[in-house]
């Protein structure tokens, strides 16, 4: 199996709070990634060093290192902006600019200076076919995304995110503020979209690691538990504390 992402002695600190300890794996490549574990656990915290967006935050430190193809993600090499077009995300609330859904789609590539029609015609049709909202948007794509339920909302903001051509899509409990059909509806589009992307997703839901992840990262209080195939955590954890916490112990 290809590793796409390299974890190696990971320490994360928020001032003088160390919220990730000495974490070490590999996320592997047209895979769905789940982190798992109770609130607090550093699971954000880490999905965020991914892609540096934890470099926004004030007074952070980072020690080890995270290789995403054999690079080093903080070296000095790396253009961080650059790195999180490769290394896309997706957050726990829609958030859809205040703008067409036709907008939304290519702003991104607006910014990186394309704009010729075609191209970007090519490009809103593609992602929301990819995303599986071509049918029911195509007569209103210059409305605005506001107008779209939060499902659709949701897998405009995957689009958006797609439309960038990333590698790997990171995914913040993105189904968390949905309701059970539109939630079904992102799983089924993440177990298609994993045939072109590698997908880390962080969830509250064990229910939903287990139906769509095919590894599976229990953290807890900032540790890196355990890390198998999703089977294996959900049928036979090594570890006392996976199984406590998935039987529903705690958490
Ligand atoms: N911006 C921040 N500044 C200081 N501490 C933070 C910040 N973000 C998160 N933390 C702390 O780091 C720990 C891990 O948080 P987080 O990664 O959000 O956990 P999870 O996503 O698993 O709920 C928690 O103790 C949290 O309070
Ligand atoms: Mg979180």
């Amino acid at each position: 199996m290809e590793n796409i992402i390299k974890i190696e002695n990971l320490n994360f600190y928020y001032g003088n709070f160390l919220a990730l300890k000495n974490i070490n794996m590999d996320i592997y490549k047209n895979k769905i990634t789940a982190f798992i574990g109770p609130s607090g656990c550093g699971k954000s915290t880490l999905l965020r060093t991914l892609n540096r967006m934890n470099d926004f935050i004030e007074n952070i430190k980072v020690e080890g290192n995270i290789y995403f193809k054999g690079q080093n993600i903080y070296s000095k090499e790396v253009d961080p902006v650059e790195l999180r077009r490769r290394i896309g995300m997706v957050f726990q609330k829609p958030n859809p600019f205040p703008k067409t859904i036709y907008e939304n789609i290519v702003y991104g590539l607006r910014k990186n200076g394309v704009n010729k029609k075609e191209i970007l015609d090519e490009v809103v049709e593609r992602t929301l076919k990819a995303v599986a909202l071509y049918d029911e948007v195509k007569d209103k794509i210059y409305k605005s995304a506001l107008e779209l339920s939060g499902g659709q909302q949701q897998r405009l903001c995957i689009a958006r995110a797609i439309a960038m051509q990333p590698e790997v899509v990171l995914m913040d409990e993105p189904t968390s503020a949905l309701d059970p059909i539109s939630t079904l509806k992102i799983e089924e589009l993440l177990l298609e979209l994993k045939k072109d992307y590698t997908i880390i997703i962080v969830t509250h839901s064990m229910q939903q690691a287990a139906r769509i992840s095919d590894w599976t990262a229990f953290f807890l209080n900032g540790e890196l538990i355990e890390y198998d195939t999703t089977e294996n955590i959900f049928e036979n954890p090594r570890d006392k504390r996976t199984e406590d916490y998935i039987t529903g112990r705690f958490g």
